[in-house]
């Protein structure tokens, strides 16, 4: 058995049949490996070559510059990860001890955690059961009649905390309606930090994902639609944020020569060799969206007539990026759950991968402050990802949609 985890997040560890870009036939179709094609050897070569390895160097400052202009974003800072942009960014936001932070319960845990390096406390909000984004009526509802109002602070009554951003996430890579967070943000004086760490390449309304808050943060996770390995991205149209950013990201530096430090920074900054992987990356990153987005609609079709079978429907406001294939077992309709089916797949070769356990299930958080969320839980039941990898191959596909419609009913060829 191949270490799961390691697969998922794109690092699966050499010598063993499932290492990524084992070609189809070999037994094992992974759930979503990064693709390797471009200029990422001659960018990195080059790295290595002038010595220019660490946190400074023409590809950081060419990949802020080439993610900002992509967005349309004034400024982008790189980060080591996804998780250390959010933490930064919610510092930016002001966010400190006991305050809270709205988030969805359906999502990877990284951004509570980053709620949680401060000291700071989730609330959870379920998902809408369409889009699977954070529901924009029950943060509505929270917020209206669920807080007060105290000094110009917005105050969760049940818990006395304050509350003091929103943390809508696009989950799977399709966007969440921020316009409505960004107007409840505006009325109760809030800031909204957009999680897009899941949809780069995804826009709302035409405009891209990743600049819809008051900052965005992206992730280049190994499984991500474009990776460095790993790192992380924090976007803003504000100079001052970031270059608060770069500062709190490189140590704090006031005085570099002699080493002043006025307050505690944190070593978070990418390096030359990841943002050089980043370059290449983004040159690709149209085309890779493209076959993303193809193999979801792939599977859409090719499993629209199995019975129990249920997809995310893409809301009129989005054009996702198609990150995950996630689909939905109903198990009196399919003739098994989703976890059954998850095995028998597997027992094929065919890697996926349930959704995230809620949030406000997590033991990890005990002590944040839930809405209700059945939506996350009936979909963490029900939700299966399935390989959607850049390179998966079309005959690939073929098999994995074979395999899951002859596991209708509980089928011999899947059991
Ligand atoms: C929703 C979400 N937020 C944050 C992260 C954290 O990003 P990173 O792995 O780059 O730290 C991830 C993925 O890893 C994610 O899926």
């Amino acid at each position: 058995m191949p270490g799961w985890a390691s697969i998922w997040k794109g690092t699966a560890p050499v010598s063993t049949p499932f290492e990524p870009g084992a070609p189809a036939g070999q037994g094992f179709i992974p759930l979503c490996v990064p693709e390797v094609r471009g200029h990422e050897w001659a960018y990195i070569k080059e790295c290595l070559d002038t010595g220019w390895v660490s946190s400074v160097g023409k590809y950081v400052t060419r990949f802020e510059e080439q993610i900002a202009t992509r967005l349309g974003a004034g400024q982008a800072v790189a980060f080591t990860s996804g998780t250390a942009a959010l933490h930064v960014a919610l510092m930016l936001a002001e966010v400190g001890p006991d305050d809270e932070v709205v988030l969805p319960s359906l999502t990877f845990i990284a951004p509570a955690f980053a709620v949680r390096y401060l000291g700071a406390w989730p609330v959870l909000a379920d998902v809408d059961p369409r889009h699977w984004q954070m529901d924009v009526e029950q943060v509505r509802g929270f917020l209206t009649e669920g807080c007060r109002r105290q000094g110009g602070q917005v105050i969760n009554q049940a818990t006395g905390r304050r509350v003091k951003a929103l943390l809508p996430v696009d989950l799977m890579g399709h966007p969440a309606d921020m316009d409505p967070f960004m107007e409840l943000a505006g009325e109760f004086g809030l800031t909204v930090v957009e999680d897009a760490t899941e949809s780069l390449g995804a826009l709302y309304k035409g405009r891209p994902a990743g600049r819809l808050g008051h900052t965005g943060v992206l992730s280049f996770n190994g499984n991500k639609v474009i990776t460095t390995g790993g790192g992380g991205m924090l976007v803003t149209d504000n100079p001052a944020l970031a270059n608060r950013a770069r500062y709190l990201s490189t140590q704090a530096k006031d005085d570099p020569l002699e080493y002043v430090h006025n307050t505690v920074g944190f070593n978070y900054r990418l390096s030359n060799i990841q943002a050089a992987m980043g370059c290449a990356q983004l040159e690709s990153l149209n085309d890779y969206v493209a076959a993303k987005r193809r193999i979801q609609q792939t599977y859409r079709e090719g499993l629209a007539g199995v019975p129990g079978l249920g997809f995310m429907e893409q809301a009129p406001w989005a054009g996702s990026a198609c990150w995950m294939s996630p689909i939905l077992v109903d198990p009196a309709a399919y003739g098994q759950d989703s976890r059954s089916l998850l095995k028998a797949l597997h027992g094929q070769g065919i890697q996926t991968r349930p959704l995230w356990q809620p949030l406000h299930q997590s033991p990890a958080l005990a002590g944040s402050f839930s809405l209700g969320c059945p939506v996350s839980e009936r979909l963490y039941q029900q939700g299966l990802c399935l390989p959607c990898s850049v390179g998966l191959t079309p005959s690939d596909q073929e098999l994995v949609i074979g395999a899951i419609a002859a596991g209708q009913g509980g089928g011999s060829q899947a059991a």
